[in-house]
């Protein structure tokens, strides 16, 4: 009986004093040391801001100053009063980016021996604020002693495979400065676009910035030198640190579409409109690369004040190097082995030129092979190997292959990433070796509309374990991830699910004819609308939640929504209608076990994407196409076609030559078609062929029999000499 009565007084007494638990407080990410205390500080437009008078304290006032009248609705008196929140500059608090929290009844003090911590300290009051506007409010009192277990947590964008527009950026820099994200890392330039303004050489971003893709249509786009300045500015005044990254010598493509000289054939290129590694690199033998270069990173190094320049390095193939006179010429000038000594010499001489301007180099871990010089910052991304070799010879590591966001988050989900130790592998690196982890976004498949969904809630965990090493607590974790979906859910981010794609579709011929569309969602409260006429489908499109039932062959797109806005690209289906639909399918040479699709993939009525792993591809390695349909009795044929696919980058090449017959009794066949390709392997578009025969006069036949002989040994000058190339197809279609 006492026991109840106490328990209901507590509970009144802390509804009474608006008082605060530790399960009240959601802060991400964890703070070192927190303590609850009983009462509260009353905020309101009283309250006045105390802080040193130097410039960045100063600054730090006024953010919070704004972000308080953001987050409620009040402004703060600009007097002082007994009751300030005081920023105060404090040795007595180790650790560069250290800070305490005091909140008491009577004052709210940040203390910091840095005006990093200090800022970091307001980051955290203002996670303790309750959401929503009002005229007053409490804020409970507590005792925050916190400081980071990385010095570098950092966030990558790749704006050269897609462009984010400014207005993007800041919006990511003001939610990743939220959760204490140290660095944004801004990929620059890439095969596919050249991102930034450099005064000296117009045509960067005048050829560089732009592609025309499939459809003819343009697309690109690049940031101004001023508007560089202004998200550098932008991110410093969030403790944000910007480390631009230029690529070099390989994922230049957009810099050798604008100034061919540049490349070692000097051949006219375009900038491509396809994703993957190519092979057209700088040239290291032309000095005329390193003025190039140097002149660049001259007007590049002004706009940073970071003291890391990155200069990529991944993913440098050496064949044009190999084949190169002056190339060529170099190495044996420099008594060097082989081409990895020429990327070595390339970076070096690189890394000797930023030394120069006081900066430090940063490049992925490729740039280790050949030897790099110990100062240089490795980024590893290919795994512990390479991390471990980075910290044998000395350099210092950034750990980033555990978090690329990119990665579906069906693979890498909040639960994985909470659960990783961004140490893995480097527990016993010396002091000082192991810097920190990067969380990149590459953006081959990511756009401004579905890269929040990608980079939210995953982000926040990635900025937990940076921040916090201490013990996990899933649970706990968990528990203050869904209060930050209000301040999400508050600033319009579209994130995605936590350990789930934020979609799958299964689509399937229907039970009665027509097909089936599955749809399963990741996250609550997504509805599906779709179009049927080959547009992109917008939120007046008609819905489905979760199952469609299609009759009529064509074209199907669908996309997710969720409050009213689009949350991912939409996915494309082609449904055609095909006389051979569900008959049994016999293969003289079994598919890859990899690309086998089920028992009628080639004859179900549907077409395949440009992507040969969504499973309405079926794939031969070196093999030949030999398929027989019975269509089970005596059937009218106006014609046959099928489809073959082109990505010479993934070594998938058009067949040679293609062959139908047809039979009555599946023993006896006659030839009605055939045709020999003329396959250019060196064509690197992605295309899909259609191989076609129409009858001016019905045929009638039991038995389908299709073949296409496999392109063979991939030609000498290719990335895959010497293999066999890969023959795909998606269906046989008869009509
Ligand atoms: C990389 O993912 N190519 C660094
Ligand atoms: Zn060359």
């Amino acid at each position: 009986m006492f026991k109840t009565l106490a328990t209901w007084w507590l509970l009144l007494s802390v509804l009474l004093a608006g008082a605060c638990s530790a399960s009240d407080i959601s802060i991400i990410p964890k703070p070192q040391k927190i303590e609850v205390g009983e009462d509260s500080y009353r905020l309101d437009a009283h309250t006045g801001i105390v802080a040193p008078d130097e410039a960045r304290s100063r600054e730090i006032a006024s953010f919070l100053r704004d972000a308080l009248h953001e987050q409620t609705g009040i402004v703060l008196t600009r007097r002082a009063s007994a009751h300030d929140i005081t920023l105060k500059i404090d040795s007595s608090v180790h650790g560069d980016e250290a800070y305490r929290l005091e909140v008491t009844q009577q004052h709210v003090t940040i203390s910091a021996a840095t005006d990093k911590g200090l800022f970091w300290g307001v980051q955290t009051l203002r996670q303790l604020l309750p959401l929503g506007k009002s005229t007053s409010l409490q804020i409970p009192a507590v005792r925050i002693e916190d400081a980071p277990a990385f010095a570098y947590r950092g966030f990558m964008l790749d704006v050269g495979r897609h462009f984010y527009p400014v207005a993007f950026i800041e919006k990511q820099l003001d939610l990743l400065s939220y959760y204490k994200i140290n660095v944004f890392h801004w990929h620059l330039t890439d095969d596919q676009g050249w991102r930034i303004q450099i005064k000296r050489y117009p045509k960067l971003t005048d050829v560089g910035a732009w592609r025309t893709e499939a459809d003819g249509s343009r697309y690109g786009g690049f940031y101004t030198q001023a508007q560089i300045r202004d998200v550098v500015a932008y991110a410093r005044r969030r403790n944000i640190t910007v480390i631009p990254e230029i690529e070099m010598p390989g994922h230049s493509m957009a810099a050798l579409a604008a100034y061919p000289e540049l490349s070692c054939t000097g051949k006219p290129l375009a900038v491509p409109t396809t994703w993957g590694v190519f092979k057209d690199i700088d040239c290291v033998g032309d000095a005329g690369t390193f003025t190039f270069l140097q002149n660049v990173l001259d007007e590049v190094i002004p706009l940073f004040p970071a003291s890391y320049v990155h200069i990529g390095g991944d993913e440098v193939p050496k064949d044009r190097w190999h084949d190169c006179a002056s190339c060529q010429q170099l190495m044996h000038a420099q008594g060097l082995k082989d081409e990895e000594g020429l990327q070595s010499y390339f970076i070096q001489r690189i890394q000797h030129y930023l030394a120069g301007k006081g900066k430090t180099l940063m490049g992925w871990d490729e740039i280790l092979e050949g030897g790099a010089d110990r100062n240089a910052i490795i980024e590893i991304w290919r795994g512990e190997v390479e991390g471990r070799k980075a910290l044998a010879s000395g350099n210092r590591i950034i750990n980033a292959g555990p978090f690329y966001l990119d990665s579906p988050t069906a693979g890498l989900g909040v639960k994985k990433i909470y659960a990783t130790d961004p140490r893995q592998g480097y527990a016993d690196a010396p002091t000082g070796l192991f810097l920190g982890a990067e969380a990149p976004l590459w953006s081959e498949r990511a756009t401004p509309l579905n890269a929040e969904s990608k980079l939210y809630p995953r982000m926040l965990a990635f900025a937990e374990i940076t921040w916090n090493d201490g013990p996990r607590d899933y649970a706990d974790f968990e528990r203050r991830l869904q209060a930050q979906y209000l301040v999400l859910d508050a600033r319009g981010v579209n994130y995605g699910a936590e350990d789930q794609d934020l979609a799958t579709f299964h689509l399937a011929p229907g039970p009665h004819g027509g097909w089936l569309l599955q749809a399963t969602s990741g996250l609550p409260g997504l509805v599906f609308h779709y179009s049927t006429d080959g547009s992109d489908p917008t939120q007046d499109s008609p819905e489905f939640t979760d199952t469609l039932a299609i009759q009529h062959a064509g074209t199907l797109q669908v996309t997710p929504f969720r409050h009213g806005r689009a949350m991912d690209l939409p996915t494309r289906f082609t449904t055609i209608d095909n006389l051979a639909a569900g008959k049994p399918i016999t293969y003289a040479q079994p598919p890859s076990p990899h690309y086998s699709g089920a028992a009628n993939t080639l004859d179900d009525g549907l077409l395949g994407s440009d992507n040969f792993h969504d499973g309405q591809w079926v794939g031969w390695e070196g093999g030949d196409l030999d398929a027989s349909i019975d269509l089970q009795q005596p059937t009218r044929l106006h014609g046959i076609a099928v489809d073959f696919m082109q990505q010479s980058g993934s070594w998938v090449l058009l067949p040679k030559q293609v062959t139908f017959y047809v039979s009555s009794d599946g023993q006896h066949w006659s030839q009605l078609y055939a045709r020999t390709l003329k396959v250019d392997a060196g064509d690197a578009r992605p295309l899909v062929q259609r191989i076609e025969f129409s009858s001016p006069v019905p045929i009638s036949a039991r038995y389908v029999r299709v073949k296409a002989e496999n392109y063979g040994p991939l030609p000498s000058d290719s990335a895959g000499a010497g293999h066999n190339a890969w023959l795909f197809t998606d269906e046989i279609m008869l009509h």
